[in-house]
């Protein structure tokens, strides 16, 4: 589990629709927000975007499998002859009033996740078990979880009681003259560059639909479009940066994916 801080400045963020508003909305309404949608769609830069554009400490909690409830709150630790209490990310992030960001929620093991309840409901507040605390979240406080719902199988799903707690915000990859603004925008590359990447990427995701293959994201394209602004010509970067990626070493699946390539 990773975990950062600090007041974020505002990065550059081009909305799908009115997720802006919704989560500006929600946050006043003091309720927790849900961000789900395929891998680089964008849903970490809009929950930076976010933070900077309130003006919020962002504090950033990674889950997977491993992370318990200690991890998440705190835990007690040995200090020589002491034995002292220490915050987890997400406690130190109520006390502060922070945007605390839980990405990759599907992750947590569900014995952890229900700690986290008494914070995304009306109560707004975490109960600290082992030191019988219950801190309650001052009114800047904010909390916003994220999952790609591709990933999510079996035993991993999130229970109702927990995503009904949730204002929801689906993304998904922006329609191509937005995403070729976002590639032009991020990598200074020309449109017609952008253009390209983007169309090449319009025809894998129709091509991939049912197909045991992610559809290439945003960030691939980012990649490849930096690439090429640093002067690697256009078919390398886009076989390094998108085809390879998506084809993660299967040589059948590198063949198709060259081949929707070819014809775009
Ligand atoms: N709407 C957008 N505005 C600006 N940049 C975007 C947008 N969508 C995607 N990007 C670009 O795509 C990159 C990947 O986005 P991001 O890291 O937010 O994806 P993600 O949805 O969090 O993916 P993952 O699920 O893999 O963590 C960003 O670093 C940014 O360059
Ligand atoms: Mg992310």
């Amino acid at each position: 589990m990773h975990e950062s801080s600090g007041t974020a400045r505002v990065p550059y963020y081009l909305p799908s629709g009115t997720e802006i508003d919704l989560f500006e909305t929600a946050a006043d309404a003091a309720l927790p927000l849900m961000v789900v949608g395929p891998t680089g769609c964008g849903k970490t830069r809009f929950v930076e975007y976010m933070a900077g554009r309130l003006g919020r400490s962002l504090r950033v909690v990674v889950g997977n499998d491993d992370t318990t409830t200690a991890d998440l709150l705190g835990r007690y630790l040995v200090h020589g002859a002491d034995v002292k209490w220490h915050d987890g990310p997400v406690t130190t992030a109520v006390r502060h009033g922070e945007l605390c960001y839980v990405d990759e929620v599907v992750e947590i093991r569900r014995e952890a996740i229900a700690a986290l309840h008494p914070l995304a409901d009306h109560r707004r507040s975490l109960h600290l078990d082992r030191t019988g605390e219950t801190v309650v979240a001052p009114s800047g406080f904010a909390l916003v979880c994220s999952y790609n719902p591709a990933r999510v199988f079996g035993f991993k799903e999130l229970r109702p009681a927990f995503s009904q707690r949730f204002v929801t915000i689906p993304l998904t990859y922006l329609p191509p003259d937005r995403e070729t603004e976002v590639i032009v925008s991020e990598c200074g590359v020309d449109d017609p560059v952008a253009a390209r990447l983007v169309g090449l990427a319009t025809s894998l995701r129709n091509g991939l639909r049912g197909e045991n293959c992610d559809p290439p994201s945003t960030r691939l394209l980012v990649s490849a479009a930096h690439l090429i602004r640093r002067g690697l010509e256009e078919r390398i970067a886009v076989e390094a940066c998108i085809l390879a990626p998506l084809a993660s070493g299967r040589d059948g699946q590198t063949a198709a994916l060259r081949e929707i390539a070819a014809a775009v």
